[in-house]
């Protein structure tokens, strides 16, 4: 085997999501969950590149890509959106070294915290990460549930959604929100989820209070969603599922965080069931989990 590494290009981006989605329903599957990834546009994967390629890196063999890491920075925090090695090649010291190279990404950008989410069944990354000082700190599950069983609920009237746009104000609104749950501002992030078409953006609203905010996309996956308060979680949630239902999408899903126990109830109350537990590792705590639900273990 000659593995080579190198920082990965735009024009391969799209080309790679096909590795990750068969070293993922390879894994899936082999774990008793079926298969769950599709591929889908690299979307924020190319976005991230223009912002800061340093965190994309493929692993080549014989001119196969059989290798790929994507990481981003945001603020203080590095946070590892992917890694995936063909499973023909897993177990081989590919996944160590290109770990290694993202991790310089995270000290050339003064990153203060590494994070990323990864599958609970997956002994091998968790065992991977915690050798690289990174330790599993917060279980997060994807719930999933039938349009119909979400639409008899109903919402609560405390939380009116109002349609976000990147607008100074709203781009303002948003980081304020991000501060207060994570203890950083996710900017770009927001400007690249509302430029997205499949994606709608909105602001929370107790009175005229901004509380959090929310986006939901059109296959009617509901996050991120940040409140600037946890008291607000629950209301915020409840509007929130009563919108993606009325959206017409089937089914209605979300990723909570299993100390989230607002989110969890309002879950439980909707007959979401946990499709997949995934958890959150990281070098240090950081984040408020009960008042930010995470988008996916990509994005966070
Ligand atoms: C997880 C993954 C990226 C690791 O890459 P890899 O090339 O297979 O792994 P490597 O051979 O580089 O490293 C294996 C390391 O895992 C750890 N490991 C393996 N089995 C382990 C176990 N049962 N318990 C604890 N740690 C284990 C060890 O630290 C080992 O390193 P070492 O041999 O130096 O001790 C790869 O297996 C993969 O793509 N898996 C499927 C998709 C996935 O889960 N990706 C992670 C998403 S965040």
């Amino acid at each position: 085997m000659s593995v080579t590494f190198r920082p990965a290009r735009a024009d391969e981006l799209q080309r790679i999501q096909e590795l990750i989605v068969t070293s993922i329903n390879d894994l899936t599957e082999r774990h008793g969950f079926g298969a769950m990834a599709t591929v889908r546009p690299a979307a924020f994967q190319l976005f991230s590149f223009k912002e800061d390629p340093r965190g994309l890196w493929v692993a080549e063999d014989g001119g196969d890509i059989v290798g790929s890491a994507f990481s981003w920075v945001c603020g203080e925090l590095w946070f590892l959106a992917e890694l995936f090695i063909a499973p023909r090649m897993q177990g081989s010291g590919i996944g160590r070294e290109m770990l290694r190279r993202t991790l310089c990404h995270a000290d050339e950008a003064g990153a203060k915290t590494r994070a990323l989410i990864t599958f609970t069944f997956n002994t091998i990354s968790q065992g991977l990460y915690l050798r690289h000082g990174m330790f599993p700190r917060l279980p997060v599950y994807m719930f999933s549930a039938e349009r119909k069983a979400l639409a008899i609920a109903g919402a609560d009237a405390r939380v009116e959604l109002r349609r976000a746009e990147a607008s100074e104000s709203h781009i303002a609104a948003l980081a304020a929100v991000d501060m207060s749950a994570l203890g950083f501002s996710r900017e770009n992030h927001h400007r690249y989820l509302l430029s997205e078409p499949t994606t709608k953006g909105f602001l929370l609203y107790d009175g005229d209070e901004c509380i959090g905010y929310v986006y939901i996309a059109s296959t009617g996956h509901v996050g991120p969603l940040a409140v600037a308060r946890s008291d607000a979680m629950a209301p915020a949630l409840r509007s929130t599922l009563r919108i993606a239902a009325e959206s017409g999408s089937d089914p209605v899903s979300a990723f909570l965080p299993g100390t989230c126990e607002a989110a969890l109830r309002v879950a439980a109350d909707h007959r979401m069931r946990i499709t997949f537990p995934m958890v959150l590792v990281s070098d240090r705590a950081f984040g408020d989990w009960s008042c930010y639900l995470p988008r996916n273990p990509g994005f966070m």
